[in-house]
């Protein structure tokens, strides 16, 4: 498609990717080699529900929670200066910490859909005069010098980024709320 795409238009184009690939720092190469100027992550799919009582597949909007922040910041942080195209950010961006959080891992823009829907359009201008604010108190004189400071190739610990970290995290995890039911209460 992107090749198709590629060859009958002269405007740049952005692919919107799926986090959901085997290899996707293959396949986002393979787009970049392709001419993929930009990367979006990630697209967040529909979700329906399921009502219990009424039988029903409900439709309904699944706003984003700022967790889901995580995956698309992890792979933006490996795939910055990696590959050629640009990246944009999107999925669980609320504050201006998390755009400043993105553009760190390596983002180009990030993109916002939820907080907007959650507060309204004039949410922009909040967010914008937070940005520069916090910005202006940590020195920063611009996006660039943010860009990436904290990417897999320049943060200063880059074995972070990599899964084997689960095994660290695991261990110094401590429950916060009451021992979980036992499991047959679980499930009977
Ligand atoms: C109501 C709604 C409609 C959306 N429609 C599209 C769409 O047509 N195409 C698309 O690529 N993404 C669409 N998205 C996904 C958003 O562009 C965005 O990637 C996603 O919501 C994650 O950002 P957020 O956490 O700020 O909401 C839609 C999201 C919502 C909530």
């Amino acid at each position: 498609m992107l090749k198709a795409v590629k060859s009958v238009v002269t405007i740049p184009v952005a692919v919107k990717l799926s986090p959901y690939f085997t290899s996707l720092a293959n396949m986002a190469y393979r787009l970049t080699l392709e001419g993929a100027n930009g990367l979006v992550l990630f697209n967040r799919f529909y979700q329906p529900d399921i009502d219990v009582e009424a039988l029903e597949v409900r439709p309904n909007v699944l706003l984003s929670t700022p967790q889901d922040m995580r995956l698309p910041m992890r792979w933006i942080a490996i795939l910055y200066q990696r590959i050629a195209s640009d990246l944009a950010a999107t999925s669980g961006i609320h504050k201006a910490q998390d755009v400043v959080r993105m553009l760190m891992a390596g983002a180009n823009v990030t993109a916002i859909v939820s907080v907007l829907l959650r507060h309204g359009i004039d949410y922009l201008h909040i967010l914008e005069t937070d940005l520069r604010t916090w910005m202006e108190e940590n020195e920063y004189a611009s996006v660039q010098q943010l860009r990436g400071c904290m990417s897999q190739l320049r943060c200063p610990n880059p074995s972070e980024f990599e899964r084997v970290q689960y095994m660290k995290a695991i261990q110094t995890y401590r429950p916060t709320v009451a021992e979980a039911p036992e499991a047959s209460h679980f499930f009977s």
